[in-house]
Protein backbone atom coordinates (compact mmCIF):
# COMPACT_ATOMS: atom_id res chain seq x y z
CA UNK A 1 0.00 0.00 0.00
CA UNK A 2 0.87 3.28 -1.06
CA UNK A 3 0.91 6.40 1.64
CA UNK A 4 0.74 9.93 0.69
CA UNK A 5 3.78 11.75 2.75
CA UNK A 6 3.32 15.08 0.93
CA UNK A 7 1.05 17.64 0.77
CA UNK A 8 -0.35 17.10 3.98
CA UNK A 9 -1.23 20.79 4.44
CA UNK A 10 -2.02 21.47 0.72
CA UNK A 11 -3.63 24.86 0.50
CA UNK A 12 -4.06 25.49 3.94
CA UNK A 13 -3.64 28.83 5.58
CA UNK A 14 -0.85 28.59 9.01
CA UNK A 15 0.03 31.38 10.63
CA UNK A 16 3.70 30.72 12.84
CA UNK A 17 4.22 33.27 15.60
CA UNK A 18 8.17 33.94 16.59
CA UNK A 19 9.26 32.11 13.12
CA UNK A 20 11.85 34.34 12.12
CA UNK A 21 14.46 31.58 13.28
CA UNK A 22 14.84 28.35 15.03
CA UNK A 23 12.01 25.80 15.16
CA UNK A 24 9.65 28.22 13.87
CA UNK A 25 11.58 29.10 10.55
CA UNK A 26 11.99 24.94 10.64
CA UNK A 27 8.27 24.51 10.97
CA UNK A 28 7.60 27.44 8.35
CA UNK A 29 9.52 26.00 5.54
CA UNK A 30 8.43 21.99 6.47
CA UNK A 31 4.44 23.88 6.12
CA UNK A 32 5.39 25.38 3.26
CA UNK A 33 7.00 21.93 1.82
CA UNK A 34 3.67 20.51 2.33
CA UNK A 35 1.80 22.92 -0.01
CA UNK A 36 0.27 25.87 3.03
CA UNK A 37 0.53 29.68 2.79
CA UNK A 38 2.51 30.69 5.71
CA UNK A 39 2.10 33.61 7.79
CA UNK A 40 5.51 34.18 9.56
CA UNK A 41 5.36 36.37 12.88
CA UNK A 42 8.32 38.04 14.50
CA UNK A 43 9.38 41.06 16.09
CA UNK A 44 11.90 42.33 13.74
CA UNK A 45 10.38 44.98 11.53
CA UNK A 46 11.61 43.35 8.56
CA UNK A 47 11.80 39.69 7.49
CA UNK A 48 15.17 37.37 8.85
CA UNK A 49 17.40 35.69 6.17
CA UNK A 50 15.57 32.68 7.04
CA UNK A 51 12.22 33.94 5.82
CA UNK A 52 13.48 35.79 2.98
CA UNK A 53 14.97 32.68 1.20
CA UNK A 54 11.91 30.97 2.17
CA UNK A 55 9.96 33.50 0.52
CA UNK A 56 12.10 33.31 -2.65
CA UNK A 57 11.69 29.25 -2.15
CA UNK A 58 8.22 30.10 -2.31
CA UNK A 59 7.01 32.48 -4.24
CA UNK A 60 3.24 34.18 -3.42
CA UNK A 61 2.88 32.12 -0.42
CA UNK A 62 4.88 33.17 2.83
CA UNK A 63 3.80 36.66 4.27
CA UNK A 64 6.04 38.03 6.94
CA UNK A 65 4.08 40.51 9.79
CA UNK A 66 6.18 41.98 12.72
CA UNK A 67 4.09 41.86 15.46
CA UNK A 68 4.69 41.83 19.32
CA UNK A 69 2.76 38.43 20.74
CA UNK A 70 2.41 40.53 24.17
CA UNK A 71 0.42 43.49 22.74
CA UNK A 72 -3.30 43.06 22.09
CA UNK A 73 -3.50 45.57 19.19
CA UNK A 74 -0.78 43.62 17.39
CA UNK A 75 -2.67 40.07 17.67
CA UNK A 76 -5.60 41.66 15.83
CA UNK A 77 -3.48 43.25 13.76
CA UNK A 78 -1.45 39.82 12.73
CA UNK A 79 -4.38 38.18 12.42
CA UNK A 80 -6.18 40.52 9.80
CA UNK A 81 -3.65 41.26 8.16
CA UNK A 82 -2.54 37.21 7.31
CA UNK A 83 -6.08 36.76 6.68
CA UNK A 84 -6.24 39.71 4.15
CA UNK A 85 -2.85 38.07 2.28
CA UNK A 86 -4.13 34.54 2.49
CA UNK A 87 -7.97 34.42 3.62
CA UNK A 88 -9.37 32.19 6.66
CA UNK A 89 -6.90 31.08 8.96
CA UNK A 90 -6.62 27.04 9.44
CA UNK A 91 -3.41 26.43 11.69
CA UNK A 92 -1.62 28.14 14.30
CA UNK A 93 1.83 27.52 15.17
CA UNK A 94 1.98 28.96 18.55
CA UNK A 95 5.30 29.13 19.75
CA UNK A 96 6.91 32.93 20.18
CA UNK A 97 8.71 32.37 23.62
CA UNK A 98 11.52 33.46 25.46
CA UNK A 99 13.68 32.03 28.11
CA UNK A 100 15.44 33.06 31.56
CA UNK A 101 16.45 31.12 34.82
CA UNK A 102 18.29 31.68 37.98
CA UNK A 103 18.09 30.10 41.49
CA UNK A 104 14.86 29.95 42.40
CA UNK A 105 15.26 32.94 45.69
CA UNK A 106 16.57 34.95 42.54
CA UNK A 107 13.82 34.60 40.12
CA UNK A 108 12.24 37.98 40.66
CA UNK A 109 9.25 39.53 39.98
CA UNK A 110 10.65 41.11 36.75
CA UNK A 111 11.99 38.26 35.18
CA UNK A 112 8.14 36.72 35.72
CA UNK A 113 6.45 39.68 34.40
CA UNK A 114 8.63 38.99 31.23
CA UNK A 115 8.25 35.85 30.83
CA UNK A 116 4.75 35.35 31.67
CA UNK A 117 3.72 38.01 29.22
CA UNK A 118 5.37 36.36 26.22
CA UNK A 119 5.17 32.85 27.26
CA UNK A 120 1.83 32.94 28.80
CA UNK A 121 -0.48 35.91 28.24
CA UNK A 122 0.83 36.48 24.62
CA UNK A 123 0.58 32.67 23.48
CA UNK A 124 -3.14 32.72 25.43
CA UNK A 125 -4.35 35.45 23.47
CA UNK A 126 -2.74 34.90 20.18
CA UNK A 127 -4.55 31.44 20.66
CA UNK A 128 -7.85 33.38 22.09
CA UNK A 129 -7.84 35.87 18.35
CA UNK A 130 -7.22 32.95 16.47
CA UNK A 131 -9.83 30.27 17.24
CA UNK A 132 -12.13 33.30 17.68
CA UNK A 133 -11.24 33.98 14.16
CA UNK A 134 -11.35 29.84 13.35
CA UNK A 135 -15.27 29.79 14.65
CA UNK A 136 -16.40 32.39 12.62
CA UNK A 137 -14.86 31.09 9.36
CA UNK A 138 -15.87 27.73 10.50
CA UNK A 139 -12.41 26.88 9.28
CA UNK A 140 -12.31 23.31 11.40
CA UNK A 141 -8.84 24.38 12.39
CA UNK A 142 -5.85 23.41 14.13
CA UNK A 143 -3.61 24.61 17.07
CA UNK A 144 -0.21 23.60 17.65
CA UNK A 145 1.02 25.62 20.89
CA UNK A 146 4.73 24.44 22.10
CA UNK A 147 5.35 23.93 25.42
CA UNK A 148 8.38 22.23 26.29
CA UNK A 149 9.87 19.15 28.89
CA UNK A 150 10.07 22.18 31.44
CA UNK A 151 6.47 22.07 31.70
CA UNK A 152 6.70 18.45 33.10
CA UNK A 153 8.40 18.99 36.03
CA UNK A 154 9.95 21.35 38.21
CA UNK A 155 13.81 22.97 38.07
CA UNK A 156 15.61 24.48 40.64
CA UNK A 157 17.28 27.14 38.26
CA UNK A 158 13.99 27.43 35.96
CA UNK A 159 11.27 27.90 37.87
CA UNK A 160 9.21 30.48 35.85
CA UNK A 161 10.27 29.20 32.82
CA UNK A 162 8.69 25.57 33.79
CA UNK A 163 5.57 27.57 35.21
CA UNK A 164 5.23 28.66 31.68
CA UNK A 165 5.21 25.91 29.55
CA UNK A 166 3.01 24.15 32.26
CA UNK A 167 0.56 27.00 31.75
CA UNK A 168 0.52 26.10 27.85
CA UNK A 169 0.25 22.19 28.32
CA UNK A 170 -3.17 23.36 30.79
CA UNK A 171 -4.15 25.76 28.10
CA UNK A 172 -4.02 23.61 25.23
CA UNK A 173 -5.91 21.21 27.47
CA UNK A 174 -8.90 23.70 28.07
CA UNK A 175 -9.10 25.25 24.59
CA UNK A 176 -9.07 21.21 22.76
CA UNK A 177 -12.34 20.98 25.03
CA UNK A 178 -13.98 24.31 24.59
CA UNK A 179 -13.58 24.44 20.66
CA UNK A 180 -14.18 20.76 20.18
CA UNK A 181 -17.78 21.24 19.52
CA UNK A 182 -16.59 23.46 16.39
CA UNK A 183 -14.60 20.80 15.20
CA UNK A 184 -11.08 22.64 15.63
CA UNK A 185 -8.62 20.21 17.66
CA UNK A 186 -6.24 22.29 20.18
CA UNK A 187 -2.86 20.17 20.61
CA UNK A 188 0.76 21.08 22.11
CA UNK A 189 4.23 20.12 21.36
CA UNK A 190 6.76 19.32 24.40
CA UNK A 191 10.27 19.72 23.17
CA UNK A 192 13.91 18.66 24.68
CA UNK A 193 16.67 20.28 24.00
CA UNK A 194 17.00 21.81 20.51
CA UNK A 195 20.07 23.56 19.15
CA UNK A 196 18.92 26.89 18.31
CA UNK A 197 19.51 30.54 19.14
CA UNK A 198 17.46 30.43 22.14
CA UNK A 199 20.24 27.75 23.53
CA UNK A 200 22.98 29.73 22.95
CA UNK A 201 21.27 32.42 25.17
CA UNK A 202 20.23 28.96 27.63
CA UNK A 203 23.83 27.73 27.63
CA UNK A 204 25.53 30.92 28.55
CA UNK A 205 23.06 31.14 32.06
CA UNK A 206 23.89 27.90 32.58
CA UNK A 207 27.52 28.87 32.47
CA UNK A 208 26.59 31.46 34.71
CA UNK A 209 24.98 29.48 37.46
CA UNK A 210 26.77 26.13 37.48
CA UNK A 211 29.93 27.39 37.01
CA UNK A 212 30.57 25.57 33.46
CA UNK A 213 32.89 26.60 30.89
CA UNK A 214 30.47 27.91 27.72
CA UNK A 215 29.61 25.26 25.34
CA UNK A 216 30.02 22.59 28.77
CA UNK A 217 25.59 22.08 29.68
CA UNK A 218 24.61 21.89 25.84
CA UNK A 219 27.08 19.36 25.56
CA UNK A 220 25.75 17.27 28.71
CA UNK A 221 22.44 18.23 27.58
CA UNK A 222 22.63 16.62 24.46
CA UNK A 223 24.43 13.62 26.04
CA UNK A 224 21.81 12.99 28.35
CA UNK A 225 19.34 12.36 25.68
CA UNK A 226 18.42 8.81 25.31
CA UNK A 227 18.67 8.51 21.60
CA UNK A 228 22.11 10.19 22.72
CA UNK A 229 22.03 14.09 21.12
CA UNK A 230 20.44 17.34 20.97
CA UNK A 231 17.66 17.62 18.37
CA UNK A 232 17.62 19.57 15.36
CA UNK A 233 14.90 22.34 14.63
CA UNK A 234 13.65 19.81 11.75
CA UNK A 235 13.37 17.01 14.33
CA UNK A 236 10.29 19.41 15.68
CA UNK A 237 8.57 19.27 12.04
CA UNK A 238 7.37 15.68 12.14
CA UNK A 239 4.90 16.72 14.62
CA UNK A 240 4.20 19.85 13.82
CA UNK A 241 2.84 18.72 10.22
CA UNK A 242 1.11 15.56 11.81
CA UNK A 243 -0.66 17.45 14.24
CA UNK A 244 -1.48 20.84 11.87
CA UNK A 245 -3.15 17.87 9.52
CA UNK A 246 -6.05 16.12 8.80
CA UNK A 247 -3.87 12.91 9.67
CA UNK A 248 -4.34 13.93 13.43
CA UNK A 249 -8.01 14.55 12.83
CA UNK A 250 -8.70 12.47 16.33
CA UNK A 251 -6.28 13.80 18.55
CA UNK A 252 -7.22 16.79 20.51
CA UNK A 253 -5.98 18.34 23.86
CA UNK A 254 -3.02 16.43 24.15
CA UNK A 255 0.87 17.77 24.34
CA UNK A 256 3.57 15.48 22.46
CA UNK A 257 6.54 14.36 23.69
CA UNK A 258 9.48 15.30 21.03
CA UNK A 259 12.94 14.94 23.03
CA UNK A 260 14.71 11.89 21.76
CA UNK A 261 13.34 9.83 25.03
CA UNK A 262 13.68 12.53 28.10
CA UNK A 263 10.23 12.43 29.38
CA UNK A 264 7.54 9.10 29.40
CA UNK A 265 4.34 11.00 30.26
N1 LIG B 1 15.20 25.17 21.81
C1 LIG B 1 14.79 24.34 22.77
O1 LIG B 1 15.58 23.53 23.31
C2 LIG B 1 13.37 24.31 23.19
C3 LIG B 1 12.97 23.32 24.09
C4 LIG B 1 11.64 23.27 24.51
C5 LIG B 1 10.74 24.20 24.04
N2 LIG B 1 11.15 25.17 23.18
C6 LIG B 1 10.13 26.12 22.74
O2 LIG B 1 10.10 26.13 21.32
C7 LIG B 1 9.71 27.43 20.85
C8 LIG B 1 10.73 27.94 19.86
O3 LIG B 1 11.99 28.03 20.52
P1 LIG B 1 13.37 28.27 19.78
O4 LIG B 1 14.36 27.44 20.50
O5 LIG B 1 13.20 28.16 18.31
O6 LIG B 1 13.62 29.78 20.23
P2 LIG B 1 14.14 31.04 19.43
O7 LIG B 1 14.56 32.02 20.47
O8 LIG B 1 15.10 30.65 18.38
O9 LIG B 1 12.80 31.52 18.73
C9 LIG B 1 11.78 32.20 19.44
C10 LIG B 1 11.26 33.32 18.57
O10 LIG B 1 10.23 34.02 19.26
C11 LIG B 1 10.35 35.38 18.96
N3 LIG B 1 9.73 36.20 20.00
C12 LIG B 1 10.15 36.41 21.27
N4 LIG B 1 9.34 37.26 21.89
C13 LIG B 1 8.36 37.60 21.01
C14 LIG B 1 7.24 38.46 21.07
N5 LIG B 1 6.96 39.15 22.17
N6 LIG B 1 6.45 38.58 19.97
C15 LIG B 1 6.75 37.89 18.83
N7 LIG B 1 7.81 37.06 18.72
C16 LIG B 1 8.60 36.93 19.79
C17 LIG B 1 11.86 35.61 18.91
O11 LIG B 1 12.19 36.81 18.21
C18 LIG B 1 12.35 34.35 18.24
O12 LIG B 1 12.47 34.49 16.83
C19 LIG B 1 9.55 28.28 22.11
O13 LIG B 1 8.19 28.27 22.51
C20 LIG B 1 10.40 27.55 23.12
O14 LIG B 1 10.01 27.84 24.44
C21 LIG B 1 12.43 25.26 22.75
Amino acid sequence: MSVKVSKRLLDRHAVLTGAGGGIGAAVAGSYLREGAFCSVIDLPATASEEVQTLAVQYPGKVKYISANVTNSADIDRLVQEASDAFGPIHVLYNNAAIFDMAPLLESDEAMYDKMFAVNVKGAFFVMQKVLAHMVAHKTRGSVVNMASQAGRRGEALVSHYCATKAAIISYTQSAALAMAPHHIRVNGIAPGVIATPMWKHVDALFAKYENLPLGEKKKQVGLAVPLGYMGDPTDICGAAIFLASDEASYITAQTLNVDGGNVMS
